[in-house]
């Protein structure tokens, strides 16, 4: 039976499909604001994109009057620690006293501590508390989850993360991309052989390619965790058995992971707060998405956030995402995340939406599907409680959505 929705009296509609790849530079900035639109959807797809007065007649099985305001795609989510054991709410009075994120790792807290609750957890309690993060997550309007492994650092609990996120993928409404992240920290059995830990993760590679248990393997390159040699050895393993690459790079200290992920044509390199004029310079030049998480230097209390200026400046292309974990940024609103990115790193609105839509899309191999509202994709579609596209970073802090479309489906109202 078919089945359709008419979108009307949209007052702003982006579409975010000016181009095909990801957005480079100056051109995010050059935002296309479609006025007075509708949008009709049927079986899940979007049918038609027009302007109110060719549309507002068409029959339809539900007709949503969207009274002036703003619809975007449904934003994405590039990176993302869904599965998880515990909490760590016990470490902010640490953080308080200014004992640094890096300290408590070192002392077997952090990471590791998170590590051992989920080393615990069953399989049943790890679905739950994912499906319950991600049912948040698309109450502030997100549609498609990039979700990683790390808290298990032996091939039992990361496999277990991984099968939580394939289920969840599978469960849910949302669509879910899974990355290996065995190789996070380093946990107590490997602390006086980092590498044994790593040609122990990289023995799983095979088996999670033959399960499809993961696209992306990461790593942690980081004072303390993977120099940039393990790294590379790594990931060129990694990528060598197929799998598209990703590097939790310069986040803390400048080591030199941003120009590593543009070596080995990583995808994406993230967080990049402290990384070099040469990494930038690179990365401008290079196909690697820069993914910005403005949350995480917010909540470790940094001053230094990422150069998104200097980055856009030089041509790269970027996301951002709310790196949700439960130590460096425990959040799962992403509408927070694009106020930081216009009050701490200075992106303009035209920028921020690109960098959560288009480009995060494609920062998760998810361009000709996610992050546009297109003829012939599945209908992914927020309207917002917003006059305008530039209302969202301006008024920050609370939820603004106000209708969540996931193919087709309202998710959340
Ligand atoms: O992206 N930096 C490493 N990993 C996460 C934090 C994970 C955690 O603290 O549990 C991050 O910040
Ligand atoms: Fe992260």
């Amino acid at each position: 039976m078919t089945q359709t929705t008419l979108l009307y009296n949209i007052g702003q509609l982006l579409t975010m499909d000016q181009q095909e790849g990801p957005v480079h530079g100056k051109a995010m900035n050059e935002l296309d604001v479609k006025e007075n639109y509708a949008v009709f959807i049927k079986d899940g797809k979007i049918e038609a994109i027009a302007p109110n007065d060719e549309l507002a007649d068409v029959k339809a099985d539900e007709k949503i009057d969207c009274q002036g305001k703003l619809v975007t795609p449904g934003l994405v989510e590039p990176h993302t620690h869904l599965v998880f054991g515990g909490s760590r709410e016990h470490e902010m009075a640490l953080k308080q006293q200014g004992v640094p994120y890096l300290d408590i790792l070192k002392q077997g807290g952090g990471i590791l501590s998170t590590v051992r609750a989920t080393r615990k957890a069953t399989e049943e309690e790890l679905y739950e508390k994912a499906m319950f993060h991600l049912n948040r997550m698309a109450t502030y309007g997100i549609t498609t989850v990039e979700a990683k492994s790390g808290y298990g650092m032996n091939h039992e609990t990361e496999l277990k993360q991984l099968r939580v996120a394939k289920k969840a993928g599978e469960n849910h409404p949302l669509d879910l991309v899974s990355t290996f992240l065995g190789a996070h920290a380093i946990t107590e059995e490997y602390k006086d052989d980092p590498d044994a830990l790593l040609d122990d993760m990289a023995a799983m590679f095979n088996q999670i390619k033959d399960e499809n248990l993961a696209e992306f393997v990461d790593i942690f390159t980081e004072t303390g965790v993977f120099t940039v040699e393990q790294s590379r050895r790594y990931l060129q393993k990694a990528k060598d058995h197929g799998f598209d690459l990703k590097i939790h790079a310069d986040e803390i200290d400048p080591l030199g992971g941003t120009q590593l992920a543009v070596e080995l044509g990583a995808k994406t390199g993230d967080h990049l707060a402290v990384a070099t004029d040469e990494g930038i310079k690179q990365l401008a030049g290079s196909d690697t998405i820069g993914v910005l998480l403005p949350g995480t230097i917010f909540y470790l209390g940094k001053g230094e956030f990422a150069r998104a200026r200097k980055m856009l400046e030089e041509g790269a292309a970027i996301a951002i995402s709310t790196d949700f974990n439960p130590g460096s940024s425990v959040t799962e609103n992403i509408q927070l995340i694009m106020s930081l990115a216009a009050l701490k790193m200075k992106m303009t609105p035209e920028e921020i939406w690109h960098a959560v839509t288009v480009n995060a899309a494609h920062a998760i191999n998810r361009g000709d599907v996610a992050g546009q509202i297109k003829k012939g994709r599945q209908a992914d579609v927020v309207i917002w409680d917003a006059p305008n596209y530039m209302y969202i970073p301006y008024h920050y802090g609370v939820n603004h959505v106000n209708t969540v479309i996931k193919s087709g489906q309202k998710l959340y109202k």
